[in-house]
């Protein structure tokens, strides 16, 4: 059984089901279409055009008709669409045909039904790979990362985040190679391990891999790493890495590239289909702002009045306009709630919470 659904421009047959689960006979998960609504502006955001794009792990293909429907006109040269499950793949060719899109080579929208590793190992001079699995990602990321090309676009989704976050430390040590912890700054000491993994498989390539926007939302981390080709480049990127808050080691430089963080939340603004929806503009705007701050890690404000037993939580609103007043940056984190970017001492922002 088969229900119909529309994402952003896109309309979709999808299968029926109770429950979102991996047993689905083609996934779909509508709770990821921020995920997908994020590539396309992120695609939009960028001045490249003439993508050479690859979807190999791609399920109703719901990813790459958006991108064919919603990126602008001079932005696809090729896209390929592949899935080793039969079934997906012809639901593949029947949301393309519902959707009014011709598939073929002439077209330049290929489909193919291969492991997804023989279907990059096969594929060349990729601009974007978008790596979206169950769970980690680890599978495939040396083919993604032998196949992108030079200034080229890795997208990396982790839905292991109880691996990444510290609730499996040891599952975190085998698969990430490193020690993560279970505490209010656990998305972003695990965002920043899945970074330093992916760079780490690329820097055997000699090339390296830098973040130019990251986030962590409800059961899953997402990156976008451009690809920046030669050994100093690459050494340079390992010395960043170290260790934080008790864990790692891990990424130590910037998650985003500031400039694309603020590109991108005015893009959302001006579109038609994202500008009305404000989970994913406040989200974007956060990040934005969040992005100008030159801090690893940010502060818990619950944390920090427990532990030193202040007892009035002043609203967040309140202590940032104070940090501020006092010459230094701060901003809220999409990591969390409570949380506050800030280039602030901790000694000193413990002080300014003491004080009405
Ligand atoms: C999480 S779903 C992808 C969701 C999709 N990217 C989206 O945005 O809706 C993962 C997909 O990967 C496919 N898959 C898993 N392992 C694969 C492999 N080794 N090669 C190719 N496809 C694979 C599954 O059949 C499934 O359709």
């Amino acid at each position: 059984m088969r229900s119909i659904i529309s994402e952003g421009s896109a309309k979709l047959k999808i299968p029926k089901t109770k429950k979102i689960s991996k047993e689905m006979r083609v996934f779909y998960n509508p709770a990821m279409s921020l995920n997908r609504d994020i590539s396309v502006l992120l695609l939009n955001s960028i001045d490249k055009t003439d993508l050479q794009i690859a979807d190999p792990l791609a399920a109703t293909g719901v990813r790459s008709i958006r991108f064919l429907k919603e990126l602008n006109k001079n932005k696809i040269k090729r896209i390929c669409i592949n899935d080793y499950d039969k079934s997906a793949v012809s639901l593949i060719k029947e949301n393309l045909e519902l959707n009014k899109i011709k598939y073929d080579q002439n077209n330049n929208i290929i489909i193919q039904n291969l492991d997804a590793n023989i279907f990059l190992l096969h594929s060349m001079g990729l601009d974007y790979i978008d790596i979206d699995p169950f769970g980690t990602p680890n599978l495939f990321l040396d083919a993604a990362c032998k196949r992108l090309s030079r200034d080229g676009i890795l997208a990396v989704t982790a839905t292991d985040t109880s691996a990444l976050c510290g609730t499996f430390p040891k599952a975190c040590m085998r698969k990430y190679w490193a020690m993560p912890r279970r505490d209010s700054l656990m998305h972003e000491t695990g965002l920043r391990i899945l970074i330093r993994k992916v760079q780490l498989i690329a820097a055997q390539f000699s090339r390296a891999f830098i973040p130019i926007f990251s986030y962590s939302k409800e059961h899953y981390m997402r990156i976008f790493l451009k690809n920046y080709k030669g050994k100093n480049k690459s050494d340079e990127t390992l010395k960043s890495h170290g260790y934080f808050n008790n864990a790692g080691p891990m990424w130590l430089g910037n998650l985003w590239d500031k400039h694309l963080t603020s590109r991108i939340y005015v893009n959302a603004l001006k579109n038609k289909f994202f500008k009305n929806n404000k989970e994913l503009t406040r989200f974007l705007k956060i990040i934005r702002d969040e992005s100008k701050i030159d801090a690893v890690g940010f502060y818990d404000l619950s944390d920090i009045c427990r532990k030193n037993k202040l007892k009035h939580l002043q609203k967040k609103e309140f202590v940032i306009s104070k940090i501020r007043k006092l010459g230094y940056q701060a901003s809220e984190t999409h990591f969390k709630g409570e949380g506050i970017r800030s280039d602030m001492p901790l000694a000193k922002l413990i002080n300014l919470m003491k004080n009405k």
